[in-house]
């Protein structure tokens, strides 16, 4: 990636002698315009949303046609919505500048809301938590691709979560967008053949602050449905990669707080893990299953993937896939079709949750 730079140079000037103090801008030959972003209006109702992660910015990017298609409300980036891994914030921000730059999602940037939240790889560093040095930074420029308007609290504050509230009494979605990853404490994995995270009981995902701020949110919503996304995934348990159950006290903790405040209409969703399934969950307190969306990935993903999961509701889809909501709100509560969609469109699954 070639980079033009320009050099922005004050000139101190004594007497004697010339010193040039200078500061080098570096910017991207890749940050040429682009067509300008729907901004996110959280007025507007939305019955249709949809969701991806894991996409490389250098690959084919199929998905976007029959995205498009389904003229969704709203998009949800879930994460690796690019492979950063880097410390060199120049080289990061140019590799989302590709993205933004692609023909395909232009038209999605033209015509559709969008939102997101990170995992790792966009991050900058695989599996990493909060040891990464260059999360302010990056997070910075993840809200410059997100074009995440500078009126919004996340830019107060540190790390990447995000609320936003849609619709009008009666039919409200609250969007949840967490950071599974500014905050995180170590973990340490076990090697072997089959290399496995080991627990850790005491740390944290989330934080302090961001587990105080989304108690606040959940307390304070007057949404019939709640969208909580993480890039990394919530229910499954079985599998060896990243999951929030590394963490069970905090996966538990979640739990506690949707039973606490009795939040209506929680649906998870996630990405990370280059595969599709739908998970369920029954939660002791809580009057309805909680279900999760996963869809990963856009670009690329476990062809042959194959794990235990005994929450799975429905297949596992080991082809590229991104997410789809819908919500019917003719009916007393909202009635939620959940979909997992492929190239041209293919439906591969659907799960109906009716709270009615
Ligand atoms: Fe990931």
């Amino acid at each position: 990636m070639k980079s033009s730079k320009i050099i922005l140079c004050l000139l101190a000037i004594s007497f004697a002698n010339l010193n040039y103090s200078c500061k080098t801008k570096i910017v991207s030959s890749t940050s040429k315009v682009v067509v300008s972003p729907v901004p996110v209006d959280e007025s507007k109702t939305l019955t249709k949303i949809a969701l991806g992660s894991c996409n490389r910015s250098d690959y084919d990017q199929p998905l976007w046609q029959p995205i498009l298609e389904k003229k969704p409300d709203l998009w949800i980036w879930l994460g690796d919505n690019i492979y950063g891994d880097t410390e060199d914030m120049e080289a990061l921000a140019a590799n989302y500048a590709r993205q933004k730059n692609n023909t395909e999602y232009q038209k999605l940037l033209a015509t559709t809301p969008i939102v997101g939240i990170w995992d790792d790889h966009d991050y900058g560093v695989n599996d990493g938590g909060k040891e990464y040095p260059k999360r302010a930074e990056s997070r910075d420029i993840m809200l410059d691709f997100l074009n995440v308007p500078k009126s919004n609290l996340v830019w107060q504050r540190e790390g990447g979560y995000q609320s936003y509230t849609f619709g009008k009494a009666g039919k409200k979605v609250k969007v949840l967008l967490l950071d599974a990853r500014y905050f995180r404490d170590h973990v340490e994995r076990r090697r072997g053949q089959y290399p496995q995270y080991i627990p850790n009981p005491t740390g944290t995902i989330l934080g302090k602050k961001q587990w105080q701020w989304l108690e606040e949110e959940l307390k304070t919503s007057d949404a019939q449905v709640h969208i909580i996304g993480s890039g990394i995934q919530i229910l499954p348990t079985q599998h060896n990669y990243e999951k929030w159950n590394t963490f069970p006290q905090e996966r538990d903790q979640l739990f506690s707080l949707l039973t606490k405040y009795q939040t209506s209409g929680a649906i998870f969703i996630s990405g990370d893990r280059h595969l599709g399934e739908i998970s369920k969950k029954e939660i002791k307190g809580l009057e309805y299953p909680l279900v999760e969306l996963t869809t990963s990935g856009l670009t690329h993903t476990y062809e042959k993937a194959s794990e235990e999961n005994s929450l799975r509701v429905g297949n596992l889809t080991g082809q590229l896939n991104f997410g789809f909501i819908e919500i019917d709100w003719s009916k007393d509560k909202p009635v939620v079709e959940i979909e997992i969609r492929g190239k041209e469109g293919k439906l591969f699954q659907a799960y109906n949750i009716n709270y009615n």
